[in-house]
């Protein structure tokens, strides 16, 4: 079926995206601010963002934002003055994609690095989650706000090597749910979206697998 989008469909509304200087997160900032939205651009790599600032504002799309934050530090008062920050600028948030994640290391169970998975899940999991509770009294003050998590297929089911980065997507769905619930009877819709197998460089040890598809 042909599904047409306007172009102003997203006009008006307020959108952040984490993890916006590359991949999915960039392709998802400009096409938001393609269909009108106002983008927070949220990443650690401000060149990154300042590109896609750049990138947006030449295709006429509404000025953009920029907050440099690395997930991997930021506390929970951080998140809080980040939210103020676009209280006191926008007004309102009515939409956020939480989708700055690390893959990780791809290895056996047995050889799962702890300062690996630390860094993982503080970013895939504690950040979006100190993230989410920092902002979710300001999405509810929209009249129609959407929270995102961003899942895998190995969200849904295990599989050999992928451990860390599983676990942590598992953990993104149990939160994604957990709200999804919670906030059921309010205007903030919450999602998770798989957005499907990409040919990928990986990270690897000690065994070799040249591509990895997640
Ligand atoms: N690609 C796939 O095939 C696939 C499949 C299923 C699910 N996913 C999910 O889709 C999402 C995006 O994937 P992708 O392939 O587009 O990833 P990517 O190209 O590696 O981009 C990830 C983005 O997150 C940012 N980021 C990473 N660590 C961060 C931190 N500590 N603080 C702030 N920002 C941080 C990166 O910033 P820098 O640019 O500064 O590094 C980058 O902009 C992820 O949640 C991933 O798990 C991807």
């Amino acid at each position: 079926m042909d599904y047409h989008v306007s172009s102003d469909a997203l006009k008006g509304k307020v959108i952040l995206v984490t993890g916006a200087g590359d991949g999915i997160g960039r392709q998802a900032a400009l096409s938001y601010a393609a269909h009108g939205a106002t983008v927070i651009l949220l990443g650690r790599t401000v060149s990154k963002l300042e590109a896609v600032f750049d990138e947006i504002e030449a295709a006429g799309g509404p000025t953009p934002a920029i907050i440099p934050l690395d997930l991997m530090g930021a506390t929970k008062q951080n998140y809080l003055d980040m939210v103020d920050t676009i209280e006191g600028q926008f007004g309102h948030l009515d939409g956020v994609l939480h989708n700055a994640s690390l893959l990780g290391v791809l290895c056996p169970f047995e050889q799962i690095d702890e300062k690996t998975f630390d860094d993982v899940m503080q970013v895939n999991v504690k950040g979006a989650f100190l993230m989410t509770q920092a902002m979710v009294p300001l999405l509810r003050k929209s009249d129609d706000a959407r929270l995102v998590f961003t899942s895998s297929t190995v969200g849904h089911m295990g599989r050999a090597f992928w451990g860390t980065y599983a676990i942590s997507k598992f953990a993104t769905e149990g939160m994604m749910q957990v709200l999804a619930d919670e906030l059921s009877d309010t205007r903030v819709r919450v999602n998770a979206i798989n957005p499907g197998a990409r040919a990928q460089k990986c990270v690897h040890r000690p065994f070799r697998l040249r591509m990895a598809i997640y």
